[in-house]
């Protein structure tokens, strides 16, 4: 039985996680947010002081076991969901993802969360988000697509996303902050954010959540999910 792989990769703040699930869910898959993995073991990292060693780092990600439930992130048996969306965390993730070590682990580990929810008979395939899904993690997706949206426009989006919580926010560290994120993740010299050479790359600058899942739901060649 063959699983269809939905690559979704883009820059942070850009709306990946929303687009992913929603898509996801459309479509009977399962949904990994790679970016959340990468962040669990930012967490742990820091918890156990940031030790600066490609061997130190690549047991760490050996041996942490991540796993999502009912929309949340379980990270050894315990649910990190709203720690590990902190700002220290998201710059944390950044500098850990630099690590060679690090991205062979991932990568075989969203390999294998993948197979392995498939392969229980949940789901129809996966819709995974992150910076290198369609480059490196699964370079032979049905589908890749690179969602991208200029740093000022994340940025606000981001800063009015706080305000409505309530959350005392400031629109030029939101920027500053975006800006050394991306650079960090387009120039690490290993499977550095960009689009793959057969992504559908869509800019939702002008669009909102409903126009992006439309254009998606569109590319999507469904008589491979029924296959
Ligand atoms: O998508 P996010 O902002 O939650 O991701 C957090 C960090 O993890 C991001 O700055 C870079 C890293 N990351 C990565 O290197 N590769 C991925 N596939 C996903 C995230």
């Amino acid at each position: 039985m063959s699983f269809i792989i939905i690559a979704i990769d883009g820059p942070s703040g850009v709306g990946k996680s929303t687009i992913a699930r929603k898509l996801a869910a459309e479509l009977s898959c399962v949904y990994v947010d790679t970016g959340a993995m990468f962040r669990c073991l930012a967490l742990s990292w820091g918890k156990q002081g940031c030790p600066e060693s490609d061997l130190f780092l690549q047991e760490l990600g050996e041996q942490t076991r991540i796993y999502f439930e009912d929309e949340k992130t379980f990270c050894d048996e315990i649910d990190v969901t709203d720690e590990i969306r902190s700002e220290d965390i998201s710059s944390l993730a950044s500098r850990i993802s630099l690590f060679p070590s690090i991205r062979e682990v991932m990568k075989k580990k969203q390999r294998a969360l993948v197979k392995e929810e498939c392969e229980a008979g949940n789901y129809k395939g996966a819709v995974l988000e992150g910076r290198d899904i369609g480059t490196v993690v699964f370079p032979y997706a049905d589908h890749k697509f690179f969602i991208d949206a200029s740093p000022e426009i994340r940025a606000e989006r981001r800063y009015l996303q706080l305000r409505e919580q309530d959350v005392d926010a400031d629109f030029q560290e939101i920027l500053s902050a975006l800006v050394e994120r991306d650079h960090q993740d387009k120039n690490r010299s290993i499977a550095p954010l960009r689009a793959a050479e057969d992504a559908i790359i869509i800019d939702t600058g002008n669009m909102n959540i409903d126009e992006v899942m439309q254009h998606l739901l569109e590319s999507v060649d469904r008589t491979k999910i029924y296959a």
